[in-house]
């Protein structure tokens, strides 16, 4: 922070709709030293529903939050085809900032962001991809690469949601959903994926003319690891996610709901399942957002490294793997990702990636 500035990290929030709002709120109420300074949204309303109650600005033009003088940081909330635009703005205004997955909609801009960031020599860019800072997540990563199960060979992944818009089509299941199983796969795994395909099996009857849902989707990681995923959006019944690893000498499986009371009424037994993602994943939510607010003062602080979690590298990462599986979606063949390090050093997989990082600083 300059001179004459509080010690607070005062934010931006750019986009205030379901996520926004939540970021706000998670600002405000659960995250020590930030507070929301500004607002941003395209619907003017809006932004004044979100930003009113916590006593911030609200400005019309993104671009204008985002070089504010009582903007330390930004959040980028906004749907993802906005989100190249203004975190470019973010890397010129040179300000730390969280944006929400996805970082880009195209693996080439997302190269392009990734570069960008390089060229500065300082990472400022994280993304919220917050599954890493789950508590079950943390800890099946911490227990695949501890070794203690042996060379993971396999993950089931299982991503269930009870509704969604009509707009969500085959395609949008692979940017908006399976994005987050990217993300986890490169995370447990801690390699790239070099290869997805997708089957479209029977669709339920809640399914849109010409929508697969549920499909299966499989990535092939680096090593040949497999990693397969359903994909059911139109359950009817809750948000449910799940992954089991298998290894060479054992398995172990998250996502159980086990947290929960098991109730007996009626002759029946049984507990709730998490509504939504909201539900299932506010702790990663809120913690992300602590561990990005710490390491945006520590950057502000020191001219250093703004981040905490996962960055452009994985960004672009899932944005690859997602183009894949858009691609799989519509041939019906399998397609390599064909990542490549976008800042033309060698090794399509090689160090620079976040896959093997932790929710910590090498990611
Ligand atoms: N990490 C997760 O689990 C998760 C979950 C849901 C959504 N998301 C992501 O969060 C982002 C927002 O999703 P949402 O569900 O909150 O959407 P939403 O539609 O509820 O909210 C988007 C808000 O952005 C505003 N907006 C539109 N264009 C804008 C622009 N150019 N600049 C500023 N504001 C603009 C809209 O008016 C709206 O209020 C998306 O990138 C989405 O993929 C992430």
């Amino acid at each position: 922070m300059s001179e004459g500035q509080s010690d607070e990290l005062r934010v931006a929030v750019l986009g205030v709709g379901k996520m926004g709002s939540f970021h706000v709120d998670s600002l405000t109420r659960r995250t020590r030293g930030a507070r929301v300074s500004v607002v941003s949204d395209c619907s003017d309303e809006q932004a004044h529903r979100v930003a009113d109650p916590v006593g911030a600005r609200v400005v019309a033009e993104p671009a204008e939050a985002v070089t504010a003088d009582d903007v330390d940081a930004v959040v980028i909330a906004s749907p993802g085809t906005a989100h190249e635009s203004q975190i470019l703005a973010c890397l010129e205004a040179g300000k730390p900032v969280l944006c929400e997955k996805p970082l880009t909609t195209e693996a080439a801009t997302a190269a392009a962001v990734y570069r960008r960031e390089t060229a500065l020599g300082r990472r400022l860019v994280q993304v919220g991809f917050m599954r890493r800072f789950d508590h079950e997540y943390a800890a099946l990563q911490q227990m695949i690469a501890g070794g203690e199960l042996g060379a993971p060979l396999m993950l089931h992944c299982t991503h269930r949601n009870p509704a969604v818009p009509e707009f969500f089509d085959s395609e949008y299941m692979i940017r908006d959903s399976v994005v987050h199983e990217a993300d986890s796969a490169r995370f447990l795994l801690g390699e790239e994926i070099a290869a997805v395909s997708v089957v479209r099996g029977r669709p339920t009857a809640a399914a849109p003319a010409g929508v697969s849902d549920p499909m299966l989707v499989l990535f092939e990681a680096a090593s040949g690891a497999l990693v397969t995923i359903e994909i059911f959006v139109r359950t009817g019944i809750a948000y449910e996610v799940r992954t089991e690893v298998v290894a060479e000498h054992g398995s172990a499986i998250i996502g159980l709901d086990q947290n929960v009371v098991a109730k007996r009424v009626g002759g029946t037994w049984g507990g709730t399942i998490t509504p939504d993602f909201v539900a299932r994943f506010g702790q990663a939510y809120d913690d992300q957002m602590q561990r990005w607010a710490d390491a945006a003062r520590r950057g502000i602080a020191t001219g250093g490294d703004a981040v905490d979690g996962p960055g452009t590298w994985d960004g672009y990462a899932a944005a690859a793997i997602c183009e894949a599986g858009v691609a799989a979606v519509v041939k019906g063949e399998r397609i390599e990702t064909g990542m490549e390090d976008p800042s033309g050093a060698s090794g399509a997989t090689g160090d620079r990636s976040g896959a093997s990082g932790a929710t910590g600083d090498d990611s």
